[in-house]
This record gives C-alpha cells, sequence and structure tokens, in this order.
C-alpha cells in the first residue's frame, strides 16, 4: 500500500520506518527542506536506538522515501497519517495546540483523488477527529476520504519493538471501509495475533490520554508510598515488589524517583485534565497525580539539601543523569530541569554529566558544568545525586569515586544501588524509601 506520512519527527519517522519494514511503499514529508535534505543525506535527526538501521535499509531498498511536495505523496496514497507535533499551547494551560494538525488537514485536502484514510496518529484531545473530518470536508467537498484515529503508544528508547510487537493497536473509526484499510496497513500484526480494539474516534483518542494518565498515576501512587516508607521506616523495593505480585496490580510503572517526564506524560495529563474540565467532569484522581508529581520534584530538591547539612550555599555537587530516563537525549520536562536550577540559585556548584543529554542541556542550564565523564562530575564534590539511571551509571567504580570527593555522599534519586553495601563502602547513603537495614 503506498502510504504519506505528514510530519518526520519521532512519532512521524517511527511510523514511517516501521510500515516501510511491514513491506508498504511510504513516503515521509515535512515541510522543512533542512530535515528533509539531512534524511536524504541518511542523517536522522533523533536518537532512538536501531532507527537509523531500520531507515537506511528502507530507504535503499526504496520502500521508505523524504520529500517536501505533499501534493505528489498525497495523490498517490490510501492512506496519509497525520504525525505532526501537538505541543502544550503557549497560552501554558495545558491544552494542545493543534495548529499544525488543521493545517495538514487543510494542506492535503486539494490533493486528495482516490478513496483515502487520513489517520491522526499524533496525541490529540476528544474530537479532533471528527474537526479534522469537517477541516478536509471545508476545502474539497468532493473528496472520498475517512478519517480514523489510531493512537501511538511509543516509549522512548524502545519505539521500534513498541510499533513492530505492540499490546495492542487501536483504530478509533466509524466507517467499515477506512477500518479495512487500517487493518490491512497492520496485517503483519494482525497475523502475530496482536489484539485490535476496533472503537469510535472519540474513544480511541480518549484511550491514548487514559493510559498515560494511569500509567503516570501508577507512578505518582509509587512516589508517594515512598514519602510513606521514608516516614515510618518501611521499605519500599519490597513494598512495590510484593503490590506487582499481584495480577491485578502488576509490576511495571511502580518504581519510585524523582517524578515522571518526558515528551509525553506530563503534557497529555495536564491535557486530559483540561479535556476533563471543559466537559463538566473534573478528574479528581488526574489533579493529584499532577500535583505529587509537582511536589515529588520539590521533595527531592529538600531531599538534598537535607543530605548536604541544610544549604547548599558553597557546595559542590555532582550529577549523574540529566535526561527524564536512559537511552534517549531527551530533555523535555525532565526532573533535572526542576532539580538542579533551584539548588544552583541557592550557590551550589553544579557538576553534571550526560551520555548523551548534554548538548542540550547547555542551552537550558547554561550555569551548570558540563564534564567529561561521570567521575569528573564527581571530582572534589560535597554530593553525588544520580538522576537518571544509565546503564553506565550501574557500574560504577565507586571507591574510586568516592576517593576523588570532598565528602562520601550518595543521594541515589533511583533505587539503582544497595543501601547496605553503599554503607559498608563508607558512603552516607540515600535513596527513595528504603532505609539501611544495620544503621
Ligand atoms: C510514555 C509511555 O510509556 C508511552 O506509552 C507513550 O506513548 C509516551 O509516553 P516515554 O515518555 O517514552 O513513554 O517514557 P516512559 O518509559 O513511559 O517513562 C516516563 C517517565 O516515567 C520517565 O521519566 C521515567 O523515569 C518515569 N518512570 C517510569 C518512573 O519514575 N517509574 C516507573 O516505574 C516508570
Amino acid at each position: 500500500m503506498k502510504i504519506t506520512i505528514i510530519g518526520t519527527g519521532y512519532v512521524g519517522l517511527v511510523t514511517g520506518a516501521c510500515l516501510s519494514e511491514f513491506g508498504h511503499e511510504v513516503t515521509c514529508m515535512d515541510k522543512d527542506q533542512a530535515k528533509i535534505d539531512k534524511l536524504l543525506n541518511g542523517s536522522i535527526p533523533i536518537y532512538e536506538p536501531g532507527l537509523d538501521v531500520l531507515v537506511k535499509k528502507n530507504a535503499s531498498e526504496q520502500h521508505l522515501h523524504f520529500t517536501t511536495d505533499l501534493q505528489n505523496a498525497v495523490q498517490q496514497s490510501t492512506a496519509v497519517f497525520l504525525a505532526v507535533g501537538t505541543p502544550s499551547h503557549r497560552r501554558g494551560n495545558g491544552y494542545a495546540d493543534l495548529t499544525y494538525v488543521y493545517e495538514a488537514a487543510r494542506d492535503l485536502a486539494p490533493h486528495l483523488r482516490n478513496y483515502t484514510v487520513v489517520i491522526d496518529k499524533s496525541t490529540v484531545p476528544v474530537g479532533t477527529a471528527q474537526q479534522v473530518k469537517r477541516t478536509i470536508y471545508t476545502e474539497n467537498p468532493e473528496a472520498d476520504f475517512d478519517v480514523v484515529s489510531n493512537p501511538e503508544f511509543l516509549r522512548e528508547g524502545a519505539a521500534l519493538s513498541d510499533f513492530m510487537r505492540p499490546d495492542r493497536v487501536v483504530i478509533g473509526s466509524e466507517s467499515p471501509r477506512a477500518t479495512a484499510v487500517l487493518k490491512e496497513i497492520y496485517n503483519p500484526l494482525y497475523l502475530r495475533d496482536t489484539p485490535f480494539v476496533i472503537t469510535s474516534p472519540e474513544t480511541a483518542e480518549l484511550i491514548k490520554y487514559a493510559s498515560n494518565a494511569f500509567l503516570a498515576t501508577k507512578i505518582s501512587f509509587i512516589n508517594e508510598m515512598s514519602t510513606i516508607c521514608d516516614a515510618v521506616g518501611a521499605d519500599v523495593a519490597a513494598l512495590s515488589k510484593a503490590m506487582g505480585l499481584d495480577g491485578r496490580i502488576g509490576s511495571k510503572f511502580l518504581h519510585p524517583g524523582p517524578g515522571y517526564g518526558g515528551s509525553c506524560f506530563p503534557k497529555d495529563t495536564l491535557a486530559l485534565l483540561r479535556i476533563a474540565q471543559e466537559h463538566g467532569a473534573a478528574s479528581r484522581l488526574v489533579e493529584a497525580t499532577v500535583e505529587v508529581n509537582s511536589a515529588q520534584k520539590a521533595r527531592m530538591v529538600k531531599k538534598i539539601r537535607d543530605a548536604i547539612g541544610g544549604s547548599e550555599a558553597g557546595k559542590t555537587i555532582g550529577v549523574l543523569g540529566l535526561t527524564f530516563k536512559p537511552e534517549t537525549d531527551d530533555l523535555r520536562d525532565s526532573p533535572a530541569l526542576s532539580i538542579l536550577p533551584p539548588l544552583a540559585e541557592k550557590g551550589a556548584r553544579i557538576q553534571a554529566h550526560d551520555p548523551a543529554g548534554m548538548e542540550e542541556a547547555k542551552t537550558i542550564m547554561p550555569d551548570i558544568h558540563y564534564m567529561e565523564s561521570p567521575y569528573e562530575a564527581c571530582r572534589d564534590a560535597d554530593a553525588i545525586v544520580l538522576l537518571t539511571e544509565w546503564n553506565q551509571y550501574r557500574a560504577l567504580d565507586l571507591l574510586k569515586l568516592k576517593s576523588m570527593m570532598k565528602s562520601p555522599v550518595f543521594i541515589d534519586l533511583r533505587n539503582v544501588y544497595d543501601p547496605d553495601r553503599m554503607k559498608e563502602l563508607g558512603f552516607q547513603y540515600y535513596s527513595i524509601g528504603r532505609p539501611l537495614r544495620h544503621s
């Protein structure tokens, strides 16, 4: 099948590469000539493991094309995916900004020739598919088309396997003809017995927000439990393990940390709150999830301050990890952006290391010192803060690290290390919700 993907950002590029791997003939279209030129030259603008190989392979086999020519791509396609950005609105009130979605709908409308399915892949508020349909119809009343919602559930760092082996495919469609096209697009997954949920466009749109809000709620729940564990001397690791063994709860997303970040959870929980409020159906649970996440980040600042004697002025803090999670260079809404500036403002010298996020971080947090290695970040430090659980921070030479520090204070905000082992090594060790057994 001939498919056009509009938007060559994270979602568009992953979708295009994977659908071409399924055997479809895919054209990725973007208005940004510089981006398309780079892709034509084999350079991938984002960091996602395996994506470069997949793009190169399918491009060289002529299954995957890149262009700025919308007309030619759309005219030849049976399916057109909208994968443009939906950032939080500049008004700052949580609404998703749909400017690019409607612009793409208006731009593609005059070029529809034969029956075409327009597919919303971007995360969009409930009702957007209907609005896209109206937009296209207004521009081109003669067009033979349907609009379908087909949300993505891709995790950064694992996007290819999430696309190729998803837990489910959600198709929000009111038209059996359009549903048949989507089934053909995802035929390799259908053959592999992947569950398909076929529902209305509104339900599909809400499924995406509800799934992300539920995962965010699980994280806020365990973060709140970790605060209670700290208060009563209980162990959150045993707690989440025991909870997770209950099949009704499940073990995933019960790992405490400095608060969730990234391009999806913070944005989507706020957008869901706005959708709910607008329709007079406020979600108090999701409100609490968002509040607990802000409180968790503030609590981490206090934890660090308390660990270094109550004041950060004149102290050197070594930081390991800046991105919102490992295996990505993405700093969007990373807890580091909320935790480090308040410490720096109160006079701490921050020495940070991150395997992939430092270039971007330099532009957002210019007052921080960026170091070549995790060991350099810890040189002469009064404390180390482990913020992102990159694999390379799981296997540090801890004695070497300790010998380079001014005082051996280790604040582990991802619970990577064993509290008793760290005590044996001579560290004053702090983690989240885990007591020292022999203190
Ligand atoms: C998420 C969803 O998983 C994905 O389905 C959706 O389409 C996009 O949003 P992503 O943002 O890539 O994916 O990251 P994810 O791995 O879900 O982690 C999000 C944040 O939660 C990270 O900051 C991570 O550190 C944090 N997290 C995750 C925890 O603090 N504890 C956990 O147990 C799991």
